[in-house]
């Protein structure tokens, strides 16, 4: 089978926003993580009246993935229809270095504005498992 395209990966990831439940924003916001197998794993950012209890579009996708036993993610896709392409934010870059530190970001908006980093580009000097002294 063809390698999956970029735009394969990002519109699964505008397909994702479809179930937002961004009641109070009416923000909506999609994402798509490939993982070694070639999976998606999808999610979009559910809100709650309890504002601090939402949970972005990356971080359902990554733990939707993670607890179905997904792993060595290489690209990750967030849609958003924004004036500029939305990025991941602190914690979310957070949680997916923990699992996902060299997959590349794609990032688009409506119109059709694209942007590409990797996670550990977009969070020098991160917090790690090392820095807990564990042993
Ligand atoms: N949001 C995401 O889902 N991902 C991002 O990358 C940025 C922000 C969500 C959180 C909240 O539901 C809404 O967008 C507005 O901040």
């Amino acid at each position: 089978m063809d390698p999956r395209s970029e735009d394969d990966l990002v519109a699964a990831a505008w397909a994702a926003r479809e179930g937002s439940l961004c009641t109070y924003s009416k923000f909506a916001v999609g994402a798509v993580l490939e993982d070694a197998a070639g999976n998606l794993w999808t999610g979009a950012n559910v809100e709650n009246a309890s504002y601090n209890l939402g949970l972005c579009a990356e971080r359902v996708a990554l733990y939707y993935a993670l607890t179905h036993g997904a792993s060595g993610f290489r690209r990750i896709a967030v849609v958003a229809d924004a004036a500029s392409p939305v990025p991941p934010c602190g914690a979310c870059r957070q949680a997916l270095f923990e699992f996902a530190p060299d997959a590349t970001l794609s990032l688009e908006n409506r119109a059709g504005e694209r942007q590409h980093y990797t996670v550990r580009e977009l969070l020098p000097r991160a917090f790690e498992a090392h820095h807990l002294n564990l042993d």
